[in-house]
């Protein structure tokens, strides 16, 4: 039983580790876009502060899947966010619509 509850534990701490952290995650967008998303990322994309979170998810798995290409900058957009999870998408929509 005493195994079990350090089992649970170790697990339940590895969950939160994981957690996606969307402020640490948009470090690496904030170039193109603007520390607050405030910018047109190279002078071509719609500043993206304050979208509604599921229009962001629905970008990013746009450009993840290689079927979103607006400004035809698509392909470089999908290099930014091919290594995300699904997990990591949600937690930088929340975080860009809050901005
Ligand atoms: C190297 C510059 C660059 C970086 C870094 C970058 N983006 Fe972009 N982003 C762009 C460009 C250019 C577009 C327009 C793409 C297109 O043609 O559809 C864009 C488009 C977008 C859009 C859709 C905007 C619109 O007007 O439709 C979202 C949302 C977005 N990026 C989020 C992110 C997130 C989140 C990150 C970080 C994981 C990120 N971007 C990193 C340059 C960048």
């Amino acid at each position: 039983m005493k195994k079990l509850a350090v089992l649970t534990l170790a697990a339940a701490t590895a969950v939160t580790l994981m957690a996606a952290d969307g402020a640490a995650l948009y470090k690496k967008c904030a170039g193109c876009h603007g520390a607050h998303g405030e910018k047109k990322a190279l002078g071509k994309s719609a500043p993206i502060k304050g979208w509604p979170k599921e229009k962001i998810v629905e970008a990013l798995k746009g450009y993840k899947a290689g079927t979103r290409n607006v400004y035809g900058m698509g392909a470089l957009m999908k290099a930014q966010v091919a290594s995300l999870s699904d997990a990591d998408i949600e937690a930088l929509a929340d975080y860009i619509s809050k901005q």
